[in-house]
């Protein structure tokens, strides 16, 4: 973004998610819950320009900061995304997104004769294979998901 301008305001308290992949701001909106209805002022830039990435989105929440799984599940899609923490105005913390080697909880197999799709009590569990363009490599039936199949479990 160039120096001379805003493409969104900054904000008070909460959280910015920034250097989202181009085109995902939406998908992390949907995987923090957010309807509009709440009472709080959210700011979504998408395909603005970016200095590092070529293109990146934006999503600003005031008054809300974001947990640990939903950190994961933007990991999924947006490797690059960072989390930036704002008290007063002010950048208080942030941290790069990272996925971890293996996923397990968040997702689930999409190769419905998959063992974890069965009655058996087995977890679901994934290798990330590659992150960007992401390939994640089902312990239990070796099945490659890739980030369209994430989509639709968001
Ligand atoms: N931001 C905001 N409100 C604030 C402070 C920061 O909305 N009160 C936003 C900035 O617009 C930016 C992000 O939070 O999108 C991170 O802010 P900062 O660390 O100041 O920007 P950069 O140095 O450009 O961040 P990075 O190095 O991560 O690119
Ligand atoms: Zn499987």
């Amino acid at each position: 973004m160039s120096e001379t301008m805003l493409y969104v305001s900054k904000i008070k308290d909460g959280t910015v998610i920034d250097h989202i992949t181009g085109g995902h701001a939406l998908d992390v909106i949907k995987i923090l819950g957010i309807t509009g209805r709440e009472n709080r002022v959210i700011t979504i830039a998408i395909n603005v320009p970016s200095k590092r990435y070529g293109f990146k989105d934006i999503v600003k929440i005031e008054g809300r900061e974001i947990n640990p799984q939903e950190v994961h599940k933007i990991a999924l899609i947006a490797p690059h995304a960072t989390i930036n923490i704002i008290r007063d105005y002010h950048v208080v913390e942030k941290q790069r997104v990272k996925l971890p080697k293996v996923i397990e909880n968040i997702l689930k197999c999409a190769n419905p004769a998959c063992i974890t799709n069965s009655n058996e009590p087995v977890r679901p569990k994934f290798y990330v294979e590659k992150e960007e363009p992401l390939l994640l490599k089902c312990h239990y039936c070796g099945y490659m998901m890739d980030k369209s199949d994430v989509l639709k479990q968001f």
